[in-house]
């Protein structure tokens, strides 16, 4: 059974989606963990990344392709819309035939006022009745969650074991942060965890804090100190959001052009060696390592 991961944050630009690429690749191709990321932001932007502008063009004018199928009337199978290894060589040669990718579309923004549930069927148990066919075939699912704590983000979540939240090294990241915890905790007593024909669910925690984009040359002691004092605090005011072993994971992921480079490439960070690649190698690791 799948370990489900979800990168969250509702501040924009931190780093969600280049954290779950370059992971999910990691654990796909260094680990050899048959890895599935799935899209849910309707930005769309891991899809763009891993399977090429064009193909996931195609697919945004067909949301019927995409994750979006969930929740569009007619019940499509979503399992038909997975991309298999869509990370590819020029002639068409597979770099990472471990990874898959669910992507999103445009679309997926009007799950937030288009969807109608179903009677006694909240959005987000539809969504993990549907994704649920993913989870015996796969090692990690690794969900990609737009800037708020929308319905997207919200069915990641509630289909999610764990959380990541990736930051910045500055106050504004932390500040965030308490805020963040806040309406996970609140989230946690609104969502209704016993999904019918499937049983009762434990609800994800946030396992770790992974700092990104910080300058390879800055000192960034008095954030950190900052920010384990928030922590320490927030253990107490909601021990039940925090994972037991959460931490701020080491190291920080260094601020380097190659985060864009690749991006443009459309390939990983992580196919190739170099600083950055190393960051995400080493975060993958601590993840891959916790049980
Ligand atoms: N370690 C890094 N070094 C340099 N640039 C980075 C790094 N990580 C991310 N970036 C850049 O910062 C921008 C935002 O990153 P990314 O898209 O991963 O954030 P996000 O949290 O997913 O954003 P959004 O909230 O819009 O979904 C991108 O231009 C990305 O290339
Ligand atoms: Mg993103």
């Amino acid at each position: 059974m799948a370990r489900c991961l979800s990168f969250v944050n509702f501040k924009g630009g931190v780093g969600k989606t280049s954290l779950a690429v370059n992971i999910a690749a990691y654990l796909a191709q260094s680990k050899g963990r048959k890895t599935l990321l799935v899209d849910m932001d309707p930005q769309s932007n891991a899809s763009q990344w891993l399977l090429q502008f064009k193909l996931w063009q195609k697919l945004n004018e067909k949301p019927e392709h995409t994750v979006y199928a969930i929740f569009l009337d007619k019940d499509h199978n979503v399992g038909q819309n997975l991309i298999q290894a869509p990370v590819k060589k020029a002639d068409g040669q597979i770099i990472i035939g471990k990874l898959d990718v669910l992507p999103s579309c445009f679309k997926l923004m009007d799950l937030e006022h288009e969807y109608r549930e179903r009677p006694g069927v909240p959005y987000y148990h539809h969504f993990y009745h549907h994704i649920g066919i993913f989870f015996p075939h796969y090692e990690y699912i690794i969900f990609d969650c737009p800037p708020n704590l929308y319905r997207g983000s919200t069915c990641a979540i509630f289909a999610s074991d764990e959380i990541y939240v990736p930051c910045n090294p500055d106050r504004m990241s932390y500040t965030g942060f308490s805020y963040l915890i806040r309406k996970l905790q609140q989230l946690r007593s609104n969502l209704n965890m016993t999904v019918a024909n499937i049983g009762t669910r434990n609800p994800a925690q946030v396992r770790g804090v992974i700092m990104n984009d910080g300058n390879p040359r800055a000192n960034y002691t008095v954030i950190y100190e900052e920010f384990e004092i928030l922590i320490a605090r927030l253990r107490q005011e909601a021990p039940e959001v925090l994972a037991a072993d959460f931490r701020i994971i080491e190291p920080m992921v260094r601020s380097y052009e190659d985060a864009r480079k690749y991006a443009y490439m459309e390939k990983p960070v992580t196919i190739k060696r170099g600083p950055l690649a190393e960051d995400y190698r080493e975060v993958a690791e601590y993840i891959d390592a916790l049980d």
